[in-house]
């Protein structure tokens, strides 16, 4: 069976047409040539952008010359109440230093360091979901959700989703979710800045998440001062000083990361299991598969994690056909010629995963969840050319690493203790801040040893 896909648009219609669709589900206002197209123009009233779908072009727009695509002013405005001046919409020097110190977090030996607290988060989210697990239908996008978000505290801070501040933070960030359902990609790009003002529900509850950001970041850094703070993530970025400029983060500075990983980590991380969890329970046979790998190999240890190679392929090829971060939006800083056109200085070039991910001159069968394709010539091809749910280059996704080992982990967690059947209703993915059922996505989850012992 396919997985879902929603429909696109077929043919050619109004600019403003395609504007007001795009601002209400960015995917299915694409038009279906997309999925064969290497790049396509497009001039509306308020924007003239390039979606790019060849590889080479993607290549030189993120690996070979970053610094001249930086991140678009358009997508940065609409997180920016949130995430004040972050390393994710942040451009040039501010940018480079940032992630000077950041990166060193997410290196190898510090994951390992996080491995435990990804392993208890785990647990907590198979035994959070044991009561629901009687067959009845569940949306699991709320779970993973919070599974995630456990993960990002326990990592980050040493704190559990339980503790009081962390779970306000959850709370006040699901409220600003529902402050602005709008701030998907379309609704952010596809029109001017004056036509995008935060509302004032938008601007209060992304103070309030800062506010209690602000009280974590606060009693770290007296922790840090008093030589009690725990070896995590958090005292690992605030002890890190620019290796350049010798300085470290100030603390408006970190609150701006902190609700960045918060943001980024963990709405990824519950999108992409929710629709890895959605896929095996459409596929039986790479669902028993992952549970019997699970059975035999999942341990609390780091090293474990690698021989769970049947996770990881399901894991990377739920990215492959759901990309939480299903498009993003660079911006020429001088006029180019792109494949032969002339895109002008301050032209938004798209770069679509969603596409790219599913472009029918790439990929065999693009449309199948097949995770034994990465073994293949065609998928291993595609790995490095036409595949980039972490974006590429320098200003790919810094926690990579820790979501290849975060996701396969939890995956491996749940198929071992669950078995998984679909719902009702197949789920419509639609592109909201990252990629999402319309109206969640729904499963049935039941004990993996009962089942067993009773049918
Ligand atoms: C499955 C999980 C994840 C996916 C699919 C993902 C994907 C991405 C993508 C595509 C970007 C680039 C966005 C763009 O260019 O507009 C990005 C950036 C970023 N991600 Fe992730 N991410 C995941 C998990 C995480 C985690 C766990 C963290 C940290 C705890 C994280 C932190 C960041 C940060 C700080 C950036 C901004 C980097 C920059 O612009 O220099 N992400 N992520």
């Amino acid at each position: 069976m396919i997985p879902p896909k929603p429909p696109s648009r077929q043919g050619k219609g109004s600019v403003w047409r395609f504007i007001r669709d795009f601002r209400r589900d960015i995917l299915s206002a694409q038009s279906d040539r997309l999925y064969r197209a290497w790049m396509a123009e497009f001039r509306g009233p308020f924007i003239h952008s390039f979606t790019c779908n060849d590889p080479k072009l993607i290549d030189l727009i993120l690996r070979q010359r970053p610094m001249d695509f930086p991140k678009s002013p358009r997508m940065a405005a609409g997180l920016q109440p949130l995430l004040g001046n972050s390393s994710f919409i942040s451009n040039g020097d501010t940018w480079l230093r940032q992630r000077r110190i950041i990166d060193p977090a997410f290196e190898g030996g510090r994951l390992r360091e996080a491995f435990p607290a990804m392993w208890q988060a785990a647990q907590a989210g198979v035994a959070r979901l044991a009561p629901l697990a009687d067959r009845r239908e569940i949306d699991i996008e709320p779970q993973t959700s919070h599974i995630a978000a456990d993960v990002i505290f326990r990592t980050l801070f040493s704190i559990p989703i339980e503790n009081r501040i962390a779970a306000q933070v959850f709370e006040a960030f699901r409220d600003h979710q529902d402050a602005q359902p709008m701030v998907n990609l379309g609704g952010l790009i596809a029109l001017p800045r004056w036509a995008r003002p935060h509302s004032r529900r938008v601007r209060a509850s992304a103070r309030r998440i800062r506010g209690l950001i602000r009280q974590l970041v606060t009693d770290r850094a007296a922790g840090i001062a008093q030589g009690t703070a725990p070896p995590d993530l958090a005292t690992k970025i605030m002890t890190t000083p620019d290796p350049q400029t010798g300085a470290c983060l100030t603390d408006r500075e970190m609150i701006d990361e902190v609700a960045t990983f918060f943001l980024a980590g963990h709405e990824t991380g519950a999108s992409a299991l929710a629709w890895a969890l959605f896929l095996l329970s459409e596929s039986p046979e790479w669902q028993q598969k992952l549970a019997e790998e699970a059975e035999a190999k999942l341990a609390p240890e780091f090293g474990a994690v690698k021989e769970l190679a049947t996770a990881r392929a399901v894991f990377r090829e739920a990215l492959r056909l759901y990309p939480p971060v299903a498009m993003t939006v660079r911006q020429c800083r001088h006029a180019e010629t792109l494949r032969g056109r002339r895109a002008p200085r301050g032209a938004q070039l798209v770069l679509s995963p969603w596409h790219l991910h599913r472009h029918q001159r790439l990929w065999e069968a693009p449309d199948a969840f097949d995770p034994g394709r990465w073994q293949t010539e065609n998928g291993r091809t595609c790995m490095r050319e036409a595949y980039i749910p972490f974006s590429a280059g320098a200003r790919a996704c810094p926690g990579a690493g820790f979501a290849m080992i975060e996701g396969p982990l939890i995956l491996s967690a749940l198929a071992k203790a669950y078995h998984i059947a679909p719902g009702d209703t197949r789920p419509v993915p639609v592109m909201r801040l990252t990629l999402r059922g319309k109206a969640g996505i729904r499963l049935r989850l039941s004990p993996r040893a009962a089942m067993t012992m009773g049918e």
